[in-house]
C-alpha cells in the first residue's frame, strides 16, 4: 500500500442545508502528484479547502499524519501544508514582497521573527515564480496572471512538504501555465513534495498527475492513474462531453480530444455567406 501523510475519512462537506460532497475516502499518496478534476461546481475546491482545515466538515475528518486537523494547532498545519485557494484576496495596499513574506509566518515566534532563513525562501519563491521584479509593485496594480504567480510565489515560501493548489495556472499564458506545472514537477521529483491540484485542462492533468480523482455526484467518480481514469466513459459521465482519447504524442499520456460542432472541416468565409443567404 502507498504511503500518505493526508488522508479524508467519510467526510461530508457542504454550506447550511447543502451537502456538497458525502461521505467520501481519499488517501493522497505521499511523494505524489494528485489532480483533482471536475465539472464546475461539483466540490473540488470545497474539498481542498477541507483538506487544509479551512473549511470544517459537517461529519468524518481529514487526518494529517495519523492526526485529526481538528485537534491540531493553526501553526502545526501551516508548518506541513500549504494551501493557494481559488481567488485569494489581498488587503488593498500590500505589496507583492509583503504577501510573499507573509508565508513564512508560520515559521516565526516571538523570538524569532524573522531571520536570514525566512528572506532566502521568500528570494527563491520570488525567483522561482519570476516575481523578484514585481516584489515593491502594490497587488492590486498587477495582471491577473502576474498576481496568480504572485500568490504561488506566497504558498512556496511557505516551504511546506504538502502543497494543496486550487487551479494554479489560471489566468496564466501558456508558457507560464507549463511554467508552474514544470516547477510543481520538480518540487515533486527533486524534493519528494506532495502535491495536489485542481486543474480543468485534463491533458494537462494526464500529464503531470501520478493520481487522478475526477469527481462527480457528491462523490469520487473514478481514480487511479492517468490511463485509467482519462477515458471517453469518464469524460462523458463526468462532464457530459464526447471525447475521443488519443496519446499524447510527447509525453504518450492520455490525451482528451472534445467533438465539437466545428469538428468536420471548418468552412470557408464563402460557404458561410452562402448558408446563410439560403
Ligand atoms: N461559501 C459558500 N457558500 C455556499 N455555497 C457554496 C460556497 N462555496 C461553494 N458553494 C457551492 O458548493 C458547490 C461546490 O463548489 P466548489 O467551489 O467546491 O466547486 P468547484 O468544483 O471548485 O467548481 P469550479 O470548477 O467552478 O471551481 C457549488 O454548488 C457552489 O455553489
Ligand atoms: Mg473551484
Amino acid at each position: 500500500m502507498k504511503m500518505s501523510r493526508l488522508q479524508a475519512h467519510n467526510l461530508t462537506l457542504g454550506y447550511q442545508d447543502t451537502i456538497v460532497l458525502e461521505d467520501l475516502n481519499l488517501i493522497l499518496p505521499k511523494g505524489e502528484i494528485t489532480v483533482f478534476v471536475g465539472a464546475n461546481g461539483c466540490g473540488k475546491s470545497t474539498l481542498l479547502r477541507s483538506l487544509a482545515r479551512l473549511l470544517k466538515p459537517k461529519t468524518g475528518e481529514v487526518m494529517l499524519d495519523h492526526q485529526s486537523v481538528n485537534e491540531m494547532a493553526t501553526k502545526e498545519i501551516a508548518k506541513q501544508l500549504a494551501i493557494l485557494p481559488q481567488g485569494p484576496v489581498a488587503p488593498e495596499g500590500l505589496t507583492v514582497g509583503q504577501l510573499v513574506k507573509q508565508g513564512r509566518y508560520p515559521h516565526q515566534s516571538l523570538l524569532q521573527q524573522w531571520s536570514k532563513q525566512d528572506e532566502e525562501f521568500v528570494e527563491q519563491a520570488l525567483e522561482a515564480t519570476q516575481t523578484k521584479h514585481l516584489s515593491d509593485r502594490s497587488l492590486h496594480s498587477l495582471s491577473g496572471g502576474q498576481r496568480q504567480r504572485v500568490w504561488i510565489a506566497m504558498t512556496l515560501a511557505q516551504n511546506t512538504d504538502i502543497l494543496l493548489l486550487d487551479e494554479p495556472t489560471t489566468y496564466l499564458d501558456m508558457a507560464h501555465q507549463i511554467e508552474i506545472l514544470d516547477l510543481c514537477y520538480d518540487l515533486n521529483i527533486a524534493e519528494g513534495r506532495t502535491i495536489v491540484m485542481v486543474l480543468h485542462d485534463l491533458n494537462m492533468a494526464a500529464r503531470y498527475a501520478d493520481h487522478i480523482v475526477a469527481v462527480k455526484n457528491k462523490t469520487i467518480h473514478t481514480e487511479g492513474r492517468p490511463e485509467e481514469v482519462i477515458t471517453s466513459d469518464m469524460v462523458q459521465d463526468v462532464f457530459g462531453m464526447e471525447s475521443e482519447i488519443i496519446e499524447d504524442p510527447l509525453f504518450g499520456s492520455p490525451m482528451c480530444v472534445p467533438y465539437g460542432k466545428g469538428r468536420k472541416k471548418k468552412k470557408t468565409t464563402v460557404e458561410k455567406e452562402m448558408a446563410y443567404v439560403k
